[in-house]
């Protein structure tokens, strides 16, 4: 739609979780004007859920060659080496700059930083905050140094629909439809010298999964829309252990952290057998992937929906003092993890793919940068490794910020946006859309189930809704589950968190990337 107002900016951020905020925090302090921009509040992305941790080389026994080594066999082969080199040698700057800007790690008696391991890990190298509320202190910080700034506008209630490009094709700033403002559809149009994409996640495509309800891809959509390169998106990490109650109905399901079983909690199936030692040598503290398999392949051998965490041992006092939010979700639903088995199944948790980005956050079109999960930097390969997610926000946020504060072009005008659909999706479709890639495209996979996948997407399009925030949001969904389903049946060979039933093992002659591309008539 075309814009009834706009107004300008230096930058402009989309996005307000960890990887938007810092991004705007670091532009400010390279005296730069910024707006950002955020979907429904502030605080309502992924980063205030996150429960474990951020990995960084902290302790003394650490090095960040031994980090970029866990990163890159959790990654599978796919991960950038470079990618990985910045992570992992400016994430404990990043660290300790979040320390300086509020944020309060927990801390042993002698005042150093506590470290716990996670899944993947070699070392005990994450840090966290109230126990098992990592990222609600990483965007509470966060979220006061931005209200401290006054020269960061914040626009709340407001969805990104499309990039604005000059003629030249750079990136221009964006339209966006905010609630309750501007002309009588509320679309307007924020125009700056450069777009940061800080969108988050896709986790709402699927019927389970541990991210809000906000997470539904709109970032990885727009650059598909504008033709930006994006790739990865077959790589979903499922994280082995969401709650799983009848008394839990919502999509987004309670995350039980991996930093429990860092602790010491063991998987065990119904007879209380501990099923993956012997699948891995690092038994429940192997990769995500290769838990999440170790459970799904309990769940399909008895029909069950859910296996059982065991945390019993660790004791009441302890679990409550680390684990409070654990504790808190699991309570409010009559499971105590101190008497208690704690049911657990995988739920959709990260996408390891996105909008393709070097080591600066630039994206294939100039002027359009990313940053946190809705990037592709080339850190997490074929699989995340836990607690790389707020880190990886961190490192790159402020490498596109320092990039932006070294060379901003002028302002551009705008041209008409071409390759916005004509259409928008009725958002009925969302709850068929989740369950249909679930079926067929979630933890399992194969070319069967990727075709029924695809078809009941073709005909959940032929749903048209009228343009509003539920349709724009639908159309998204539409659109990168379409994506993800195009490059999950292209990549036959089981990687990371692809894993597909007809190509079971790893192929060199996939050790690759795949691009997602829309064409001009809006095909994939
Ligand atoms: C967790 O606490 O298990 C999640 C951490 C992550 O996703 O890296």
């Amino acid at each position: 739609p075309d814009p009834g107002w706009a107004e300008t900016t230096d930058v402009v951020v989309v996005g307000s979780g960890v990887a938007g905020l810092t991004a705007a925090l670091h532009l400010r302090e390279a005296g730069l004007h910024v707006t950002v921009v955020t979907k429904v509040n502030i605080d309502d992305g992924s980063t205030r859920w996150a429960q474990g941790g951020i990995a960084a080389v902290l302790g003394p026994l650490d090095t960040p060659e031994a980090h970029a080594f866990d990163t890159e066999i959790a990654g599978v082969g796919l991960c950038d080496p470079a990618a990985v080199r910045v992570l992992v040698e400016e994430g404990p700057a990043r660290i300790r700059e979040l320390i300086r800007m509020g944020a309060a790690f927990d801390r042993n008696a002698d005042g150093s930083l506590m470290l716990t391991r996670e899944g993947g890990h070699r070392a005990d190298r994450i840090v966290h905050a109230g126990g098992d509320a990592t990222g609600a202190e990483v965007q509470r910080a966060l979220h006061a140094a931005v209200r401290r700034d006054p020269w960061i506008r914040l626009v709340e209630h407001a969805l990104v629909l499309d990039l604005l490009r000059a003629a030249d094709g750079r990136a221009c700033g964006i339209t966006l439809h905010v609630l309750g403002e501007g002309s009588e559809d509320g679309v307007g149009a924020i125009l700056a010298r450069a777009v940061v994409l800080a969108t988050g996640g896709m986790g709402q495509v699927y019927a389970s999964t541990t991210n809000p309800s906000v997470s539904t891809g709109d970032g990885v959509a727009l650059a598909m829309r504008a033709g930006a390169e994006v790739t990865d998106v077959e790589f979903v990490q499922f994280h082995p252990t969401s709650f799983m109650t009848a008394s839990i109905t919502s999509v987004q399901r309670p995350l039980i952290s991996e930093a429990l079983r860092g602790e010491g909690a063991h998987l065990v199936d119904e007879s209380g057998t501990r099923f993956m030692v012997g699948q891995h040598e690092l038994a429940e503290l192997a990769p995500r992937d290769v838990v999440a398999k170790g459970i799904h392949r309990v769940l399909r051998a008895t029909g069950a929906d859910h296996v059982y965490l065991d945390a019993r041992h660790l004791g009441r006092e302890f679990l409550e003092q680390r684990f409070p939010t654990i504790v808190a979700s699991t309570r409010a639903a009559g499971v105590d993890p101190a008497t208690d088995l704690i049911p657990v199944a995988p739920a959709a948790h990260y996408a390891s793919g996105g909008v393709r980005t070097d080591l600066h956050g630039r994206t294939s079109i100039p002027g359009l940068y990313a940053c946190g999960e809705v990037a592709c930097t080339g850190v997490h390969g074929a699989n995340r490794l836990a607690s790389n997610s707020l880190l990886e926000g961190l490192v790159f946020a402020r490498r596109i910020a320092d990039e932006l504060g070294r060379d901003l072009p002028p302002q551009a005008d705008p041209v008409p946006i071409p390759g916005a659909p004509g259409w928008v999706a009725a958002p009925a479709v969302r709850g068929e859309l989740q369950r249909a890639m679930t079926r067929g495209a979630g933890v399992l996979r194969s070319a069967d189930s990727l075709a029924g996948t695809a078809k009941e997407l073709s005909r959940l399009a032929e749903q048209r809704g009228t343009p509003r925030n539920a349709a724009w949001e639908a159309t998204n969904l539409l659109t990168v589950a379409s994506a993800l389903v195009a490059s999950a049946t292209a990549r036959r060979e089981t990687r990371g968190c692809h894993w597909r039933e007809d190509y079971p093992t790893a192929a060199d002659e996939w050790r690759g990337h795949l691009l997602t591309a829309i064409d001009a008539s809006g095909a994939l």
